[in-house]
């Protein structure tokens, strides 16, 4: 594919979803006396707020999108056939249609007709609820948002939401909540607790309390699908991830069920809209339960599914690999043997020469400061990241970030402080001590 196909596919995707976003507010400009009987019929500040956030976070969307696009294409050689995509490219090539989907759904759900009937019928207000946790929640997490809508930002912005983004607690507490049990604990929590009829009386009565519910659903549904996709345990720990699908469609399957069987309506504010449309307020309510029940449950096991086959893909290019490696094993042998007898030792004394610092420590240090979360490090297990550039070869670079001689006092000063080197650059401050800078500086001299 060319490099304009998929900038321009990318931004197809981004319009896709701009479009749908209008078809709701038209047909409300034409449905007016359709739904009259005491529907708040404009927009509250609280679902313009939401409206913003969300047009904020598409257009932000779009533009990275198309950049990284773009980016990811260098144009051919005229006379080369254009390289084969990677599993990773033709992947990624379905985030940004994933995206727009799940973005319509958010703002399809929160505009007229959803949203103004979701306060007269219990059953719609499902609908309305399944959209934002079902296919809204997923299916942006599925887009990489944050990935793309970083790379949309103007570069001075960039580096200082990924600053904040990376900084400690923010990133310690991100870990924490994506957890797959404290992502699934949370998520579940919200459904349970904000369906107590007080609560959910209460939402449907106030804007702003409504809003609350809202965020907490789709926040929940946020961190419990990011930590799925892209938790700790990475696509060889999906199994982890189907094991908690599955126990969210059997205990949200259960609520649906007690709502379904429930004898008396549960929710009274519906007892008035319900009766004003002639309709059977428990009928409605019988649906609801159906609906959360049923086709709520398939469209998660459907999800659950598919992580299951991405899962087993996973193991069985594993397994491939095993064998290829088992293969190799005895060259393999014989060159780590050859290393570790000659030039690994002295390339690690010669390390500690050039900076004073001490490579084994400095292994350690990458880990403790988390440059392994955006940095492939050789011989670093959990460096395996993508954000930065790989830190193959260090030892043998003439330039540090393409910009400065690679000695080891400039080594150590971009370590410690790559801002003062290059005040745009996106690798942030992790508060590097002198001393850890030059044991981190004299294990990346060791990598040739
Ligand atoms: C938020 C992600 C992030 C973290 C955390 C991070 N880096 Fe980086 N690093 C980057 C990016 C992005 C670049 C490319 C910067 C540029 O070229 O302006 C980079 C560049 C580098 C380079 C230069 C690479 C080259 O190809 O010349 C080195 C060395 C480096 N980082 C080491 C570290 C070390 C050591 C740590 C931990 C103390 C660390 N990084 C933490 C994102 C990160």
């Amino acid at each position: 594919m060319t490099r304009a196909g998929g900038a321009s596919r990318a931004g197809r995707a981004g319009g896709v979803a701009l479009l749908l976003l209008a078809t709701p507010v038209l047909l409300h400009a034409h449905g007016d006396e359709a739904h009259s009987i005491n529907t708040p019929q404009a927009l509250s500040p609280w679902d313009l707020a939401v409206l913003g956030g969300l047009l904020m976070v598409g257009t932000l969307y779009v533009l990275g999108a198309v950049k990284l696009a773009r980016r990811a294409r260098p144009p051919a050689p005229r006379a080369l056939p254009a390289p084969p995509a990677s599993d990773a490219a033709r992947l990624a090539r379905w985030e940004p249609y994933a995206f727009a989907v799940g973005w319509s759904a958010l703002v399809l759900s929160i505009l007229p007709p959803i949203d103004s009937l979701s306060l007269q019928y219990f059953s719609v207000h499902m609908i309305q609820h399944e959209l934002m946790m079902l296919v809204g929640a997923p299916l942006v997490i599925a887009g990489r948002p944050l990935q793309r809508c970083l790379a949309g930002m103007p570069d001075t912005l960039r580096t200082r939401a990924a600053h904040a983004l990376q900084a400690r607690p923010m990133s310690g507490a991100w870990r924490v909540l994506t957890a797959p049990l404290v992502a699934w604990a949370l998520h579940g929590l919200a459904i349970w607790v904000w369906h107590m009829p007080a609560l959910y009386d209460a939402a449907v009565g106030n804007e702003a309390i409504h809003t609350l519910q809202h965020a907490m659903f789709v926040g929940t549904a946020a961190l419990f699908w990011w930590g799925m996709l892209y938790g700790r345990y990475g696509r060889a720990g999906y199994g982890v991830a189907v094991f908690y699908v599955f126990l969210t469609v059997v205990h949200t399957g259960i609520l649906g069920a007690m709502v379904t069987f429930a004898r008396t309506p549960l929710y009274p504010i519906y007892a008035a809209p319900a009766a004003a449309h002639g309709v059977d307020a428990l009928v409605d309510q019988q649906r609801a339960g159906l609906l959360m029940w049923i086709p709520a449950g398939i469209v998660m096991t459907l999800f659950g599914l598919a992580l299951f086959a991405a899962w087993l893909g996973e193991a069985e290019r594993k397994s491939m690999q095993d064998a290829r490696l088992k293969m190799q094993t005895p060259f393999l042998l014989l060159i780590a043997a050859l290393a570790l007898t000659s030039c690994d030792r002295s390339a690690y004394r010669e390390a500690s020469q050039l900076t004073g610092g001490d490579p084994d420590k400095g292994r350690q240090a990458i880990v403790k400061y988390g440059c392994d979360t955006c940095h492939n490090i050789p011989g670093v297990l959990t460096a395996t990241a993508t954000v930065g550039p790989p830190l193959m070869q260090m030892g043998l670079r003439s330039y540090l970030a393409g910009r400065i001689d690679n000695t080891p006092e400039n080594m150590i000063k971009w370590i410690r402080q790559p801002h003062s080197v290059d005040p745009q650059t996106a690798m942030p401050e992790t508060g590097v001590t002198e001393s850890d800078g030059r044991d981190i500086a004299a294990y990346l001299y060791t990598l040739r």
